[in-house]
């Protein structure tokens, strides 16, 4: 039996309809949510990113502001922007593109950002209510993970979700979010002992470490859910996941291919996140 692939191009789109409808709303209110975002130095992939955000506001309605600075801005010249846009009423979500140049302290930056246009949701306010499940705005690719599951249909509540990565940005909340859901949660990284065994537990296993090929069909339970975070760029240019997608194809239940899957709802959850910022600044 061959698994559902989970499209998030879909998901996405339909999402992305609601929000439009929302922003009209909002319009007529006399508020049109604006996103500012801020990209320093010259990462190619960063730049792609960008340019991938703005088109996605202006698609939904959404006003973007960009702001592209020099490699050698300070960090003091970055928060000075920072605290600027915190003020300005037309901007309602910033985003600070990561990484940084190695001389600007990120979390130093995070930390200036006002917690209410935080729609990455990586100032320890958000990170915060998002472990308390009180959280306004959630971290965008674990609330993307969490509208692909909803949205499918597929229950959590007693369910064993296996998240491997424990970054900040991904695997933490996204175990927290799973946690929400009265799933079973744990979670592994790079000093688990035995990764294989505790994957093949998994009703859900979710990946994001950025290894490609790192979860074949051995790691995988007969009818399991997985979620692929990873994007890697493969040395003929191609992307993959972190999971042998051909292989556990034949395995799994549903699985996300890469690209198409989770990368979509992340964008999306931006721009919800973003309108949600302007219901809130009412
Ligand atoms: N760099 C790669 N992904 C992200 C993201 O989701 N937000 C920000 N700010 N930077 C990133």
């Amino acid at each position: 039996m061959s698994a559902v692939i989970l499209n998030g191009r879909e998901i996405s789109s339909e999402i992305r309809a609601e929000l439009k409808a929302k922003i009209e709303s909002l319009k007529k209110e006399g508020i049109q949510p604006g996103l500012a975002v801020i990209l320093v130095g010259n990462n190619p992939a960063s730049h792609v990113y960008v340019r991938n955000k703005k088109k996605a506001c202006e698609e939904t309605g959404i006003r973007s502001f960009e702001y592209v600075l020099p490699e050698e801005t300070t960090e003091e010249e970055l928060i000075s922007l920072v605290e600027t846009l915190n003020e300005d009423k037309s901007v309602h979500g910033i985003l600070v593109q990561l990484p940084l140049p190695d001389h600007i302290n990120k979390d130093n930056v995070i930390m200036k950002i006002s917690p209410d246009k935080d729609v990455d949701a990586f100032h320890p306010f958000n990170a915060g209510n998002t472990m308390l499940g009180r959280a306004r705005l959630l971290p965008c690719t674990p609330a993307g993970i969490m509208e692909i599951l909803n949205r499918t249909g597929i229950s959590l509540e007693g369910k064993e979700c296996v998240v491997v990565g424990r970054s900040d940005i991904v695997g933490k909340p996204a175990a927290m979010l799973l946690l929400h859901s009265n799933a079973t949660v744990t979670v592994c990284h790079s000093k688990t002992r035995d990764l294989k065994e505790v994957c093949r537990r998994a009703d859900v296993l979710i990946v994001a470490v950025g290894k490609p090929n790192l979860i074949n069909a051995d790691y995988v339970k007969d009818g399991a859910v997985v979620i692929d975070v990873g994007v890697n760029r493969l040395e003929n240019g191609k992307l993959c996941g972190d999971v042998d997608f051909e292989s556990v194809l034949e395995k799994a239940s549903y699985i996300t291919p890469v690209p198409g899957g989770v990368g979509p709802m992340t964008i999306t959850m931006l721009l919800k996140n973003t309108v949600i910022s302007a219901e809130l600044s009412k």
